[in-house]
């Protein structure tokens, strides 16, 4: 049967019965695949149609398994940094830029394992991402979704779902994982993280998880080129790029590193073999 705004939604009613957001879903072109759907299929996700699905196998084939692999390990290293925000750092209101689509052990969940009260405001540009999110979330008080773009930080910090959530006067987490890299070089992600970082108190953090260009052979111009050819955006860069997004903040140990070695949860696991071409850091403000 063919892929359709009607189907997309009784799907999600299947899973959240409270949902009503035909009008969410209205629009969306299911023969084009999005960074939110092929990512939530390389996670092992059902909310996901054939062109994402197609897209994910061209660059898992061509990259022998490299896209699940680092999409796995983002993923983790995201976790990782919200339980460490939470238990260790003593955050308690989180943004989620590029949030993707719910998926098992989101933001919010970990971080009400520490505290029930924790905020948690997840955006993204992507509709579908909105319509599971608000469906999910529906009678939560603490977590909201908001539709935005990452270019534009100043919209996300003004929306009305951050600042109903969010008190800017305490100390708050931005989680961009995996999200810059889809921010074009003319949308400027060095000055998107300097705005963000310009309004957060001391005692605020910034997470973020990138694809680097330098350490792997086929980390080239070449894997980028496929990257955007199927998802749309993909932009690998270099360690001095990255770090840029860290200006002005103190890095937490142990720096900007391999996102499998940010905080590793075992420190005996072993590496795959694309494992030098995503890099993950935490700063806080001074
Ligand atoms: C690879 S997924 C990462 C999801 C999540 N951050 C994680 O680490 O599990 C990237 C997400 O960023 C979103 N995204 C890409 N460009 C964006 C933009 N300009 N503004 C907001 N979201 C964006 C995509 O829709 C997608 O959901």
């Amino acid at each position: 049967m063919a892929e359709s705004a009607e189907r997309l939604h009784d799907k999600i009613a299947e899973h959240y019965p409270q949902f009503d957001g035909k009008s969410q879903l209205t629009g969306i072109d299911f023969s084009r695949p999005t960074v939110a759907r092929v990512y939530d299929y390389l996670l092992g996700g059902h909310d996901n149609f054939a062109a994402d699905r197609s897209a994910a196998d061209a660059l898992n084939a061509k990259y022998n398994g490299g896209a699940t692999e680092v999409c796995v390990s983002n993923r983790r290293a995201l976790q990782r940094a919200v339980r460490y925000l939470a238990t260790e750092a003593g955050i308690r209101q989180f943004i989620d830029i590029g949030s993707g689509l719910p998926t098992q052990e989101n933001v919010h969940e970990i971080a009400h394992q520490v505290d029930p009260t924790a905020r948690v405001v997840y955006v993204d540009k992507d509709p579908i991402v909105l319509a599971h999110g608000r469906a999910l979330l529906a009678d939560n008080q603490t977590t909201s979704v908001a539709q935005a773009d990452a270019a534009d930080p100043d919209s996300i910090l003004d929306a009305p779902e951050t600042r109903q959530l969010i008190d800017f006067d305490k100390p708050w987490a931005v989680l961009m994982a995996s999200v810059l890299h889809h921010l074009a070089d003319h949308e400027d992600p060095v000055g998107v993280t300097r705005r963000l970082i310009a309004r957060m108190p001391s005692g605020s953090y910034l997470f973020t998880v990138n694809l680097l260009r330098e350490d792997h052979p086929q980390a080239d111009a070449r894997l980028e080129a496929d990257v955007v050819s199927r998802v749309g955006s993909g932009f690998i860069r270099t360690w001095d790029q990255i770090r840029r997004y860290y200006e002005g903040l103190e890095m937490v140990e142990p720096g900007l590193v391999y996102a499998n070695d940010w905080r590793p949860a075992d420190p005996d696991k072993s590496e795959g073999p694309w494992s030098t071409v995503l890099v993950a850091g935490l700063g806080k403000t001074p």
